[in-house]
């Protein structure tokens, strides 16, 4: 069933949220508010205010925010369709089990379900027999087989033709990856793996040899409109929800991996698939869990993973912990061989980053030499500098200097002169324009929680701003002012739900409604972030066509790059009266 917007926002109004939250904490009223202790964070005393008027909630502690739907959708660890499904059940709308979307990629959603389903037949049919003997010989069992929806590309029947019957258009099934230019199938006797989106959706397959000899072992879905591949986690939608506080993440390189974990019962894992980390990656899982462990296989590739993950992670103030496997093998291998009990007991004992990173310059190196010393410390105070637990800096340095009889003294100096340069680094880093656009950030966000609140700054912004140098606050703000137009309204809890399916989009508007806007001088302000804003582009703009007349000997090329310079400012002029 397919669900509209105007569907979610009657289902939103039929449940109060005053109503739905005080089922699932006590709620007590102070003025037009209610209040209760926040299940989002540790809390203890009443953090959060629910407002009947307004129908969102916000934890003035944490800061979580949101409407009926993402509450619920956080308590219960459930996705924010599963949240609509779960309260339309409860006013009488039934929904069904089937993939709830306003998302105009559902058709492709509807595609990849029914490939899904073709190749799960397929190899339940008599020409499965030798690649369920394939997945037998690896200690596969069935019910891993149906969790992870694997199955069959069939030798012989066309998948694309059995799909162009039934009245689905060929082009689609190019564009979708399925079908090759040409009108052959893409995958073709493999066995298949599908490929999830971050909310359990097939997007893509991952096809693996198993009785022929093809050079390539893995052949994967080319990217679509539905499958980019930096964005997706591999069981990301299934160990999200198990994921309580507290409880910690295992990252792994391969989807068998997972796969092979899950079917011993450790089903906390997600794999990058041979790709490396994004930073995107890396900030869904920081989260996720407070806990991320990297457990990439145990050759080299897997060691230069494993360096690579702790720098991206670095950039994000997280410090992972790391198992390291032996003989080269990777999370599968290593549990089939010497079992879960013992794979349990690597996880549970991770080593931390640092001590990784020591461990690592230590190699090749001979410590008895004291050139090396002087440079494995070195190497190592580095390294010491992510640490922020003031402890465990300590007890490294104290054992650094027993250990190489290095006077503690000396380690404590070096490593504060190296902080401080570091930081002095930073803020040297942090030039100008960075400073000019981190200002205009902030100023963006001000005039977008300004907008949020009154329609009349929505129609300054409108008609004024030009161009809001941050991705994600330009497509809000785009999305702000065309649900306005579109409903004529800009009703805050509604808008929520309309965006719920972004999720940097949906951060960043919780973002906004945690922001304290101040309607004195209001207009004063909306008009020198406007400033702030529209000077940027152009200002930069400004300077690139002045180094460019500079540089110019060409007249009439000089005439007409000058032209262009008078109309930017011109636009300038403009926007400041
Ligand atoms: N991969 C790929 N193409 C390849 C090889 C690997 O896309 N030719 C990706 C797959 O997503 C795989 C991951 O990289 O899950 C890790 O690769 P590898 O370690 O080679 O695979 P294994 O997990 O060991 O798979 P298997 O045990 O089936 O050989
Ligand atoms: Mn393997």
């Amino acid at each position: 069933m397919n669900i509209t917007n105007e569907m979610i926002n009657e289902i939103r109004n039929k449940n109060d949220i005053v109503d739905v939250i005080s089922k699932y904490i006590p709620l007590t009223q102070r003025g037009k508010n209610y209040f209760g202790v926040c299940p989002f964070h540790d809390d203890h005393s009443p953090s959060m205010s629910v407002s009947r008027e307004k129908q969102i909630f916000t934890c003035f502690s944490c800061g979580a925010t949101g409407n009926v739907f993402t509450f619920v959708a956080n308590y219960e660890h459930i996705g924010f369709y599963d949240a609509v499904r779960l309260l339309g059940s409860r006013v009488g709308y039934d929904l069904g089990s089937a993939k709830i979307t306003k998302n105009k990629n559902a058709k492709y959603y509807e595609i990849y379900d029914l490939v899904t389903k073709l190749y799960q037949n397929s190899l339940s049919t008599a020409q499965g027999k030798n690649a369920l003997e394939y997945l037998d010989d690896r200690q596969i069992d069935k019910k891993t087989i149906k969790k992870f929806k694997i199955g069959l590309s069939s030798s012989k029947i066309s998948i694309t033709d059995y799909l162009v019957e039934k009245g689905y258009d060929l082009k689609t099934l190019i564009d979708l990856g399925i079908t090759n230019d040409n009108g052959s199938d893409v995958f073709v006797n493999r066995i298949m793996f599908p490929l999830y989106d971050l909310e359990g959706n097939v997007v893509a397959f991952s096809g693996r040899i198993y009785n022929t000899k093809d050079p390539s072992k893995y052949v994967n879905t080319k990217e679509t409109a539905i499958f980019k591949k930096g964005t997706i986690l591999y069981n990301y939608h299934n160990a999200k929800e198990l994921l309580k506080k507290n409880e910690s993440v295992i990252v792994m390189e391969g989807f068998m991996d997972v796969i092979r974990a899950d079917s011993v019962g450790i089903t906390n894992c997600i794999a990058t698939m041979g790709t490396a980390l994004t930073k995107q990656n890396a900030n869904l899982l920081k989260k996720m869990a407070n806990n991320i462990i990297l457990c990439f296989d145990g050759d080299k590739a897997g060691l230069e993973a494993t360096i690579k993950a702790i720098e991206i992670f670095k950039e994000l103030d997280v410090s992972p912990k790391i198992v390291r496997l032996p003989e080269d093998l990777d999370p599968d291998e290593y549990i089939l061989k010497y079992g879960k009990e013992k794979f349990k007991y690597e996880i549970d004992n991770p080593e931390s980053s640092i001590e990784f990173l020591m461990d690592l310059h230590k190699q090749n190196k001979n410590l008895s030499d004291i050139g090396d010393i002087s440079k494995y410390i070195n190497e190592s105070l580095v390294d010491l500098l992510i640490v922020e637990d003031e402890v465990l800096v300590n007890l490294t340095l104290r054992k650094m200097s027993d250990e190489y009889k290095v006077d503690y003294d000396v380690l404590k100096k070096k490593y504060e002169d190296l902080k401080n340069k570091n930081k002095k680094e930073v803020t040297v880093t942090n030039s100008s324009e960075k400073k000019k656009l981190s200002q205009i950030d902030i100023a963006s966000k001000e005039l977008l929680a300004y907008m949020l609140n009154d329609e009349n700054v929505l129609q300054d912004v409108e008609e004024s701003v030009t161009f809001f140098p941050n991705d994600t606050i330009r497509l809000l703000a785009n999305e702000m002012i065309y649900y306005y137009h579109k409903y004529g309204n800009l009703n805050v809890a509604d808008f929520i739900s309309y965006i719920a399916s972004n999720e940097d989009e949906l951060n960043l508007l919780n973002e906004l409604m945690t922001m304290k806007v101040n309607n004195e001088n209001k207009e004063e302000a909306v008009n020198d972030y406007i400033k702030v804003i529209n000077s940027y582009p152009i200002k930069r703009k400004m300077n690139e066509i002045n180094k460019e007349i500079m540089n110019e000997t060409d007249p009439i090329k000089q005439a007409n790059i000058l032209k262009e310079s008078m109309a930017l400012r011109g636009v300038n002029n403009d926007r400041r009266d």
